[in-house]
């Protein structure tokens, strides 16, 4: 049986939406039919796709105006008569037809501090509570499709503003080392305010509803991290703190203590431990300054360090190699050694 397909054929200069009718079988996904395509009509017809199988978040694309995986769309959930529109992701760049320059989201990586392992801790001596561990899997899911982020209206709306916001699948990575029982860094929440733009989302779940891993971006990852950083901005001992201290003292940092508070290494790490609570009540009496949500330092180029270039206890060996300068131009992957034994 033939139906009608409409896809968006073009380069960064432009192009145009094409009509095609195109043979479909039983069981098919509408990347069996842009295979069909690639096949007959149009072989020249420009598509990621890598493992046809929802893993590899590859072949992210935008079926009938909504962001898709082209291999997990059955043909069966649309209509018999129904025209089938296929275009790009509409945030990113179109380098052609159906493939788009994603680099905005490596970029956003880059910028992300990595997972920081405390000192003392190595690699093989790691050991956490099945409790911790399930409340961050969830965001361990993430294929990096980036249909979220293609979704989202922050970005997807106002190119100005990508420059500031790193955008759901990044959040969902603060907030899973936010909650990782052996991440040395507090301040995660912090830097994902100051730096991440935390703030422009207004939590319109839009990115939790077109994932195709079902991670609840919103709920479970933004909102929690939210929380927490208006919790420490209207904590009542901070506004107290406020009331007492005059503007220019509270921006004074010898006033301040300037620290974070360390977080508890058991049980939940997402709400403060009672020795974080003491610790915050001090902060907040003896310099709410020291309490408001702010980056951490950042380098000279604008960007905080990356933990896994400037730690002393680096999370695990680049399996790029030690050589490797990023970003990356020529990659040089070094496959593991097989094991001998
Ligand atoms: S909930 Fe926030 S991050 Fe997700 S799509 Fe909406 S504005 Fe963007
Ligand atoms: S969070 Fe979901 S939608 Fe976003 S990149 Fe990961 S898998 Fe894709
Ligand atoms: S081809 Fe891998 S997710 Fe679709």
């Amino acid at each position: 049986m033939k139906r009608h397909f409409r896809v968006w054929r073009g380069d960064a200069s432009g192009g145009e939406i094409q009509d095609f009718q195109v043979e479909v079988n039983d069981g098919e996904v509408v990347l069996d039919i842009i295979h069909r395509l690639q096949a007959t009509e149009t072989p020249d017809l420009a598509c990621r796709w890598n493992c046809k199988a929802g893993k590899c978040g590859s072949c992210s694309m935008e079926i009938n105006g909504k962001p898709r995986l082209g291999c997990m769309t059955r043909m069966s959930t649309f209509e018999e008569n129904e025209t089938v529109t296929i275009t790009p992701l509409r945030t990113f760049p179109v380098i052609r037809d159906l493939v788009t320059d994603v680099s905005f989201n490596y970029e956003k990586a880059r910028e992300t501090p990595a997972f920081a392992p405390p000192p003392g801790v190595a690699p093989g001596d790691y050991r956490m509570k099945q409790v911790d561990v399930d409340r961050s899997q969830e965001f361990r899911k993430c294929i990096e499709c980036f249909l979220c982020q293609n979704t989202c209206h922050v970005v997807r709306d106002h190119e100005e503003n990508k420059k500031a916001f790193s955008g759901p699948r990044f959040f969902i990575r603060a907030a899973e080392l936010d909650m990782h029982p052996l991440d040395d860094r507090t301040d995660r929440k912090e830097y994902a305010q100051a730096s991440q733009g935390l703030g422009y989302c207004n939590i319109t779940k839009c990115c939790t509803e077109v994932c195709p891993e079902h991670i609840k971006i919103t709920d479970n990852a933004i909102i929690p991290m939210k929380e927490r950083v208006v919790d420490r901005r209207y904590d009542p001992l901070v506004r107290l703190g406020r009331k007492i201290f005059r503007r220019d003292q509270l921006e004074d940092p010898s006033i301040g203590h300037g620290g974070i508070p360390t977080r508890s290494r058991s049980g939940d790490n997402m709400a403060p431990s009672s020795s974080e609570g003491v610790t915050g009540v001090a902060a907040g009496l003896s310099g709410a300054g020291a309490r408001l949500p702010q980056g951490p330092p950042i380098g000279p180029d604008g960007k905080m360090d990356v933990a896994e270039l400037v730690s002393q206890n680096a999370g695990g060996p680049s399996p790029f190699g030690d050589d490797q300068e990023f970003p990356l131009r020529k990659i040089t992957y070094n496959h593991p050694e097989p094991d001998k034994d």
